[in-house]
């Protein structure tokens, strides 16, 4: 049985990878800080090993980290995920001193892949369809952050023959996702008769289910011949305005939306869309779930979870 261990376990992502990995035959643990609520994960919890940390003090797990002695990361955690945070100074600080405290303590194991979380902030505005050929420019402490991260994972475990793949991730969306987000902030505010607060919605989005960017990641975990970098999207651009409707629809059809009520950005993004050809090519992965099938589901859970 193979050796895993989750960073991240307990949030949106890495709850779904969790449940996924559990259905495989793999000996897991995941690393949570004490005060981390297990909702997500509850019915999980007895078949994995609970090593407790905060990513401000990873040195404390240190022993039980290499006790457990995994042969795959995956790192999910990251301080600060919503956008409210993506300029916050103290928030770069602790991501990138959790990275340099985590990487330290896994070259003093014997982990043979690490598959670690990015973000397209790390590429910046482009307005473009985005490979990975595309320049990094970011233009957030987040999106900065997450490069930096990149940049010192990809050193070390390079240095180490460690295989290290950075999923570039686009925009998520499914059951149980973050509330700040603008696909569970619609749900909310139709659901409840409220009119949200909307912009012309002309943006082109790259949207992909849950379900799809869980089988990306364990397709490269467990493909030994994906290494470096890979853009985790769709690859199909929908129109803001489109996805808005499409929620609209499944909630109260009934219900008029006002679009323009609120203004663009400075600097708004009008098109962010994945090439995901690498991924596609190097694992044979393809996402399967449509954007409307999987809106379906993540309004339904939302419903019955209020
Ligand atoms: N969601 C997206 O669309 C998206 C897009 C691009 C990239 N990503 C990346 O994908 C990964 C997972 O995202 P997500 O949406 O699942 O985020 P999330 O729900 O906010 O999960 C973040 C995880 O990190 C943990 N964490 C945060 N601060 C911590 C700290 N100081 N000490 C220990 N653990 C801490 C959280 O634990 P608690 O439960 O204790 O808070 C949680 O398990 C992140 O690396 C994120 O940057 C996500």
């Amino acid at each position: 049985m193979k050796r895993v261990l989750i960073t991240g376990a307990t949030g949106f992502i890495g709850s779904f990878l969790l449940k996924n990995l559990l259905d495989s035959s793999y000996q897991i643990a995941i690393i949570v800080r004490k005060e981390s609520s297990f909702k997500r994960i509850i019915e999980s919890l007895e078949r994995v090993q609970i090593i407790y940390s905060d990513y401000t003090n990873f040195d404390e797990s240190e022993s039980e980290i290499l006790k457990f002695d995994p042969e795959i990361v995956y790192h999910l955690g990251w301080a600060g995920v919503d956008n409210t945070m993506h300029n916050n100074e103290n928030i770069l600080n602790v991501n990138i001193q959790s990275t340099l405290s985590l990487v330290n303590i896994i070259l003093k194991g014997n982990v043979k892949t690490f598959i670690g979380l990015g973000s397209q902030a790390e590429y910046g505005p482009c307005n473009c369809v985005i490979s990975e050929k595309q320049q990094t420019n970011p233009t957030t402490l987040y999106g900065i952050a997450k490069l930096t991260a990149y940049n010192i994972m990809n050193y070390n475990f390079r240095q180490n023959n460690i295989r290290f793949v950075w999923l570039r991730l686009f925009s998520s969306y499914g059951p149980a996702d973050n509330e700040n987000w603008l696909i569970p902030y619609l749900i909310k505010s139709l659901s409840e008769g409220v009119t949200p607060e909307l912009t012309k919605g002309e943006q082109i989005w790259d949207y992909i289910y849950i379900d799809d960017v869980v089988s990306a990641i364990v397709s490269c975990g467990e493909n030994d011949k994906t290494i470096g970098i890979y853009n985790l999207g769709s690859g199909t651009g929908y129109q803001l305005k489109s996805v808005i409707q499409n929620i609209r629809d499944i909630i109260n059809p009934a219900m008029s939306l006002v679009f323009g009520t609120k203004s663009y950005a400075q600097n708004q993004i009008m098109v962010l869309q994945a090439d995901n050809t690498k991924l596609r090519l190097d694992t044979g992965w393809n996402p399967s779930v449509q954007l409307s099938e999987g809106l379906e589901s993540t309004v339904t859970w939302f419903l019955n979870n209020k």
